[in-house]
Order: structure tokens, then sequence, then C-alpha cells
């Protein structure tokens, strides 16, 4: 069997004085790990940033017992940058199918990389492992503070890029196909990447790409020698990432949040026009079918207002621009709006009071808007209105 049947891989190890772990490490990949993964070609790529502990003269003595064991060094410039460095590197030397990110400091079992490897032979662009899925797990010895501040950060990456799937936003140990690295290069060439918001950004633009993302348990185990160079530079780029990225890329969901939003000041200031409006100029009717009028006219100006801008906005992807297809979608979605904004609703709110009390009233009209309509709309324009076609 020739060599080149078997595909590509580069394992990318950033190092910053990690001269204890790198002795442990690469034997253990070389002699225990690699030889087990039989349909893969491995190479091993440091990436040393001068290691003030001489990290780099461990590596090289290493390279005489290890010939696919390569080095390159520079100066520090963060984590995201060494990915980066090494990545093109690792790209242009060997031309390798798959790129894998690992921690040097034992914190990722190498393992586990056989798991990620089927992962991508099943068509996965990029496999995480993921610590906070079944059978992954964060050390029992991280304090709570770590803990917490881990699990807010996660929430706070999936709020911004409305993405619930993904359950471990900053997790290191990836296996990633060149082909979403070369896609993604140039748009990670920017300073706020150049530390661990690496990470996040990396996995967020993947998905943003629609490459496949798939997940293995990581049991990410607390290093023994050395310490995290994790700083707070971190939670600044991270934000500063989140907040530009929602400007400029916004969820679906949030777009459709802001149309549904507008669309309610449309009725809202609508009615006081229209009321007026009539008031001035047909006084003799009666102020019960005024406003009822006024309302009407005021929904529905909202109504092709929301229709307007999804279309052209929130589902700006598959807009809808031949006239016929707009005229039976938007008698569609007149009426999927009357039945989630104002038919069920109102019976929910007449059946509700009915049976807990008029007092709930109100209460009823605010949960069944954030709980029934705005869900049911969403999904409405997802599958019916707006549907994928792809
Ligand atoms: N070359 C280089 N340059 N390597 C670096 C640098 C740098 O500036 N900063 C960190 N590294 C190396 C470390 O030497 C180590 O091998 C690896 O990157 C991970 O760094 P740690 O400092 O050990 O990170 P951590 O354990 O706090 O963070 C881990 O978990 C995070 C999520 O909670 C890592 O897996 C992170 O990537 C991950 O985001
Ligand atoms: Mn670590």
């Amino acid at each position: 069997m020739s060599m080149t049947s078997k595909s590509k891989a580069v394992i990318i190890l950033p190092t910053y004085n990690e001269k204890e772990n790198v002795e442990t490490l690469i034997p253990l990949l070389f002699d225990q790990v690699l030889p087990e993964i039989k349909n893969w070609q491995i190479k091993v790529l440091v990436v040393d940033d001068n290691s003030p502990d001489g990290t780099a003269e461990t590596v090289k003595a290493l390279q005489q017992k290890y010939p696919s064991l390569n080095l390159i060094m520079g100066q520090k410039q963060g984590l995201g940058k060494a990915y980066f460095k090494g990545m093109n590197y690792a790209v242009k030397k060997c031309q390798p199918q798959v790129l894998i990110q690992m921690d040097a400091d034992l914190s990722h079992n190498p393992k586990l990389l056989t798991a990620m490897l089927d992962k991508i032979d099943l068509g996965y662009d990029l496999v995480i492992g993921n610590r906070y899925i079944k059978g992954g797990s964060v050390p029992d010895d991280w304090g709570l503070k770590r803990k917490f501040l881990s699990f807010i950060g996660n929430l706070t990456a999936s709020l911004f890029l409305f993405n619930w799937r993904v359950k471990d936003w900053t997790t290191g140990y990836r296996a990633i196909k060149t082909k979403v690295f070369e896609a993604l290069k140039k748009e990670m060439d920017k300073k706020e990447f150049n530390g661990y918001t690496w990470q996040i950004a990396f996995l967020n633009k993947s998905l943003q790409h629609n490459f496949k993302v798939g997940f293995v348990p990581l049991n990410f185990i607390d290093r023994r020698i050395g310490e995290s160079k994790l700083g707070s530079e971190y939670i600044v780029n991270t934000l500063f990432y989140l907040i530009t990225d929602i400007i400029k890329n916004p969820p679906r969901f949030y777009r459709f949040a802001l149309i549904g939003f507008f669309g309610f000041l449309v009725n809202f200031f609508g009615l006081a026009f229209f009321a007026y409006l009539i008031k001035d100029n047909w006084p003799s009717l009666s102020v019960g079918i005024r406003n009822t009028i006024a309302n009407s006219i005021a929904a529905e100006l909202s109504i092709i207002s929301n229709f307007i801008f999804n279309n052209i906005w929130t589902f700006h992807d598959r807009k809808l621009v031949e006239a016929k297809e707009i005229v039976s979608q938007f008698v569609k979605f007149n009426l999927s709006s009357f039945t989630t904004g104002i038919l069920v609703p109102s019976l929910i709110i007449g059946l509700g009071t009915l049976i807990l009390g008029d007092q709930y009233r109100q209460l009823i009209l605010v949960l069944v808007i954030a709980f029934f309509t705005v869900p049911a709309n969403y999904i409405i324009y997802n599958r019916f209105i707006w549907r994928n076609k792809t």
C-alpha cells in the first residue's frame, strides 16, 4: 500500500513554557497514540514563541528521534496567532486534509484523536472536543468560580450568536478540515483574534459559512505542570468580537425580533394617527367604531411592514421576488398573523380569565405573546413563508 492513500493531518501544538509537558506529550503521541491511527498519516508541528524555559531545545532534541516532528518559532503574540502561523505553515509544508488544535499541557487526551478523526471521516468539516455534552467534563478541582465563569462565558456566546447547539464555544481541542481554515483565513487574520478569542470566532465563522460541525465528548484534564496563559485580554476581545458580530451579522432570530418590534411601533403609533384622522374627518362616528377602524388599518400596516422588512432583511437569503410568489406568501402571512397574533391570543385570554380570573388578563397577554406568538411566527416564517428551498 502506498503512503499517498492515507489522508494527512498535522497536529499543531502551541507552546509557551511547556518544556516538561512536551517531554511527556510528544513521546506519548509518537510511541503510543499515532501508531494506532492506521488510516491517517499524522505529523506534529510545535509552534513555540521563544519560551524562556527552553521548550524549543527540548523539541529539537526530540526531533532526532521523531522525524515527523516539526518546529517553528517566533515572537509571542498570543494563542490565536500561534495557531494562525502554525496552520499556514502546515498547509504550505505538507498539504494536509486536516489541521488539529491541541493544548501542549496534557489537558487534551491524545487518545481522543481517533474519535475526532472518525467524525471527520463521517463528513464533518470541524470536530470539536466538547466538555459540556454527555460524556464530557471539566476537572473536579476546578473551583466554583472557574466553573461559573465558563458557564457564563458559554451562555453569553450562545445568547449573542443565537446558537444553542454549541455548548462549548471556547474549547481548544479541534480537528479542522484544511478547507475550513482556507475559507476563514482572511477573516481570522485580525488583531482581536490573536489571543484566546480565536476559538469562539473560528467556530462561529465556521457555522456562518455553513460548515458541518460535529462534537465529541471531552474530559478536560487540569494541567499538572506550568501555568495557564489565559488573561484578561480574553474577556475584552471576546466581548468586542461578540458585540461587533451581532451588529455586522445579526442572527436571523434577532432580525425577526427587531422587525417584529418595529411592526409593533407601526401598530402603536398608527392607531393614534388614524384615530385622530378619523375623529377630525368623521366626528359623528362613535368612539368604538372609530378605534376599531383605526386599529384595523394600523395593524394591517404593521403586517405589511413586517412582511416587507422580513423579506428584504431577515430572510434576505430566501427573498421572494416573483410577483406571484409575493402575493401568495403575503396572503399566507396575513392569515398566520391573524391566527397567531389575534385569534389564538384572544381565545386564550378569554379562556384564561374565565378560569383564573380577570386580574390575569394583561399577564396572560404578555405570556401568550412571548411563549406562543413569537415562537410560532418564527417557525411559520421559516417553514411556510420563507422556506429554505435548498
Ligand atoms: N506559542 C504560543 N503562544 N502558545 C501559547 C500561547 C502563546 O501566546 N498562549 C498559550 N499557548 C499554549 C500553551 O502553552 C498551551 O500549550 C496551550 O496554548 C493552551 O494554553 P493554556 O494557557 O494552557 O490554556 P488554558 O488551559 O487556560 O485554556 C484552555 O481552555 C480554554 C477554554 O476554557 C485552552 O484549551 C484554550 O484554548 C481554551 O480556549
Ligand atoms: Mn491549559
